[in-house]
């Protein structure tokens, strides 16, 4: 099996060293090729998602990415900006399913700014749409409003849409990633006003047919997001579209605290993914050996997970985060007083170890 390392800049380098020793530690024979991407591969190639990277990217049977956005390119005109390589990468390998993982262990749960006893153990799964809906519907753009009160106006406009097939293709990703865990999926739309997540409902409730063993419910996405900040260990596994499921999955990350603990992944029709944390580069403490490796190697579990069919490697590296968070070793963005602050790469070590 071949995996596709991409580093990226920023912090990229340093958190994909770590996942990378954990892999080589799991005693399986993957094949590692690395390439540049985002700022490094500016820097190398002139461009953010190089051409060997994408056909790398391509080839291989998954992909690991560490992070874009050093501050240093910012001053680039917008096709050669870092964060373009993952927006090509997604569109590139048809990465149309999102998985954002939002996990709260009980060692951590200090870090949350919801009482302990609300998310002390959460364990959810978002999975967003990632290629449709609003962000990419046509037509859009700004015109002069042709009816309404406001009619000879200028308008903002967008085309919320999504295709039947679009649907059913992220409905059997959840349901599937719910048969993984406690089969529960909450569907969450906006059918009492949105014709297209009308459709979704439908289209959803149908495809559920399929899956007999998993329990679905829907909810409205106003709900949804009380819910999250009431009770949100009351859900399992919810799946949305890609607006509602951007502003859901910031949410639902922030329930914990801490961005340096969150994987995620994005999923093509075949499982093929590409797998990253959910922050970014973190320029502020690039270089200086302190940014969190866990949120990558939770990254690389998932990948063992969902592509390469690995669960059991995924279930050991899990557990060895586990047991360096009831060690004690915290890096400084998950710190309290009475742990013991450790930096990225005894972080690594640490998990390397617990591997036993
Ligand atoms: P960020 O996630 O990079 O950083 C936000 C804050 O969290 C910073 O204070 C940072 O030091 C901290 N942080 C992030 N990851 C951490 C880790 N592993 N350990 C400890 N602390 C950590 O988000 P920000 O600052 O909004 O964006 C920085 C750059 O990253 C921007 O250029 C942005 O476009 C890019 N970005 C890239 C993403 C990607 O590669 N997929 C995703 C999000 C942002
Ligand atoms: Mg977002």
């Amino acid at each position: 099996m071949k995996i596709a390392i991409l580093p990226g800049d920023g912090i990229g380098p340093e958190i994909i060293e770590q996942a990378v020793k954990v892999l080589n530690t799991l005693g399986e024979s993957f094949e590692m090729e690395s390439a540049p991407v985002g700022g490094a591969g500016y820097a190398a190639h002139g461009h953010p998602l190089p051409e060997a990277t994408l056909k790398l990217a391509q080839e291989a049977d998954a992909v690991l990415f560490g992070a874009v956005g050093d501050w240093k390119y910012d001053t680039l005109e917008r096709s050669l900006r870092p964060e373009q390589a993952i927006l090509g990468l997604r569109k590139n390998l048809g990465l149309f399913a999102n998985l954002r993982p939002a996990i709260l262990y009980p060692e951590l749960a200090g870090a949350s700014t919801l009482k302990p006893e609300v998310v002390s153990g959460l364990d959810i799964l978002i999975i967003r749409e990632l290629t449709g809906d609003i962000y990419f519907g046509q037509p859009r753009g700004v015109r002069e409003a042709p009816d309404g009160p406001f009619k000879g106006q200028r308008e903002g406009f967008d085309t919320m849409r999504y295709a039947e097939g679009e649907i059913r293709r992220i409905a059997h990703v959840a349901f599937q990633a719910a048969q993984k865990r406690d089969k529960r999926l909450t569907s969450v739309d906006k059918a009492n006003v949105l014709e297209t997540f009308q459709f979704w409902k439908d289209i959803v409730t149908d495809v559920h047919k399929e899956y007999p063993d998993v329990a679905l419910d829907h909810m409205y996405v106003d709900n949804a997001a009380m819910q999250l900040v009431r009770a949100p260990k009351k859900f399992d596994v919810m799946v949305t579209g890609n607006m509602f499921g951007d502003i859901l999955s910031d949410a639902a990350a922030m329930l914990t605290g801490s961005i340096g603990m969150l994987p995620s992944a994005s999923l093509d029709a075949n499982n093929k993914g590409l797998y990253e944390p959910s922050h970014g580069s973190a320029p502020d403490i690039a270089g200086k050996g302190v940014a969190n490796p866990l949120a990558t190697i939770l990254s690389a579990a998932m990948m063992l997970r969902y592509s390469l069919g690995k669960a059991e490697q995924a279930d050991r590296i899990e557990n060895a985060v586990k047991k360096v968070l009831a060690q004690g070793l915290r890096t400084p963005d998950i710190y309290e007083a009475g742990t013991t602050k450790v930096g990225t790469a005894e972080m690594g070590e640490a998990v390397v170890k617990a591997l036993g």
